[in-house]
């Protein structure tokens, strides 16, 4: 028979995350490799990790992802199979690796005209003035809409994510949800029987047996909005934090450009932003010897399973070369939808960057800070100073 480790309880608030993550991350390793947090079951170690994204039979996304404020199911990640293998096989072509390349030299261009005035400016919140805005448009572009929506795209997104938290949604930010899929909803409708390539146009205009309806648009768009934009503000907070402070990584970064892509798979190794990720159980299971009754939720930690000594070596350490795979896009088959161009936009942002700006620091007298506890983990702010204007 198996056995139930008996563990104290950990509480989210108990972990050090906002004063020392690595302090926070080893903790859980060391109880590991499962832990009881807040009543769910913590999956820190990485082999643990690989089990549960390999059997979504007993460990369900449709279960964990169901609840969600969400007015409609979230596409694809509230599915299992066979449903979630329609959605992937309808969404794939548009987030591929050669895709994703041919946006390039659109989204480059956005960006000069984001950095180029911060750049002269001197000093700026990174997270405010480019993390925020930067993955709003390349989400309107990816659907063929105006960047003039940016701001209110800003403000929906906010509103969603609200709703989607803990704490929920206040009434004001009810009403600006909502405006996101009655903006959705609008721009379907007046894609119908229209020419183009971008993803809602043609989505909307299938005709095969596959096509997705009105109502799976919509929750795609949802989960678009909740899943592709703060994920890629907040690893841009974590890259400037790192920068601004290790003078010699961002020193050998800038002299060679071609070093930023290592560096991104190390900042999503090690700041894996979607915290934690749910799946419930289906049936009674075992897993790493203890036995998990069906109903279990149990909670994916990716900043733990990757450290692992069992897996990375010197694990907490930023190695640019690197070459062992990672969960910070998670694996499985729900493995992020969005990684290439998550990738695309964070190395994207670096080059531009430290092409024009090279050399920067924190603002004196601020420290970024995380709030914590928190489902996405990300520095809300972060003052950067460089050029003529460093004081
Ligand atoms: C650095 C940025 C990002 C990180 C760290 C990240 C992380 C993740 C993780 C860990 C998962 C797996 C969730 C699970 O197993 O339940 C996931 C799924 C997903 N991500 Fe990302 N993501 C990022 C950016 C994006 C972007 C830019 C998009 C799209 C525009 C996107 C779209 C999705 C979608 C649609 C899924 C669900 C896939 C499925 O259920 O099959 N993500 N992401």
């Amino acid at each position: 028979m198996t056995t139930t480790p008996a563990r104290p309880a950990l509480s989210l608030a108990d972990l050090p995350v906002a004063s020392d993550r690595e302090a926070a991350w080893q903790a859980l390793l060391d109880q590991g490799p499962l832990v009881d947090v807040d009543g769910a079951v913590f999956v820190v170690g990485n082999k643990a990790v690989d089990v549960v994204l390999h059997d979504p039979a007993t460990y369900s996304s449709r279960l964990a992802f169901g609840v969600v404020g969400s007015p409609v199911p979230m596409v694809p990640i509230a599915f299992d199979p066979p449903e979630h293998m329609r959605y992937r096989k309808l969404l794939a072509p548009f987030f591929s690796p050669v895709v994703v390349g041919r946006m390039y030299e659109s989204l480059r261009e956005q960006l000069r005209a984001l950095i180029t005035p911060l750049a002269e400016a001197g000093r700026c919140d990174v997270v405010r003035d480019l993390a925020v805005p930067f993955p709003s448009q390349v989400f309107l572009t990816l659907l063929g809409l105006p960047l003039s929506d940016t701001e209110r795209l800003v403000r929906w997104k906010d509103a969603v994510l609200a709703a989607a938290g803990p704490a929920g949604a206040s009434e004001g930010q009810q009403a600006e949800a909502l405006e996101l899929f009655t903006y959705l909803g609008e721009k379907i409708e007046q894609r119908r029987g229209q020419p183009g390539e971008d993803l809602l146009t043609v989505l909307v205009n299938d005709t095969s047996a596959e096509a997705m309806s009105q109502e799976e648009l919509l929750g795609l768009g949802f989960l678009m909005v909740l899943a592709g934009l703060d994920t890629v503000t907040a690893t841009l907070g974590f890259a400037f934090e790192l920068l601004a402070r290790d003078a010699d990584l961002r020193g050998r970064l800038a002299q060679d450009l071609t070093l930023v892509p290592g560096f991104v798979e190390e900042l999503v190794r090690l700041n894996p932003v979607a915290t934690f990720t749910p799946r419930v159980t289906t049936q009674d299971t075992v897993l790493e010897g203890r036995d998990l009754p069906a109903g279990t939720r149990v909670v994916m930690v990716w900043a733990a399973a990757n450290r692992d000594p069992d897996r990375y070596e010197d694990g907490t350490a930023v190695q640019l070369d690197r070459d062992e795979a990672h969960w910070g896009f998670g694996g499985g088959i729900h493995r992020c939808l969005g990684s290439h161009l998550a990738r695309a936009e964070l190395r994207l942002v670096l080059e531009e960057w430290l092409t024009q700006v090279p050399d920067f620091a924190l603002q004196p007298g601020t420290t970024p800070v995380l709030p914590w506890p928190a489902g996405l983990l990300g520095f809300p702010s972060v003052e950067l100073t460089y050029g003529g204007a460093r004081t």
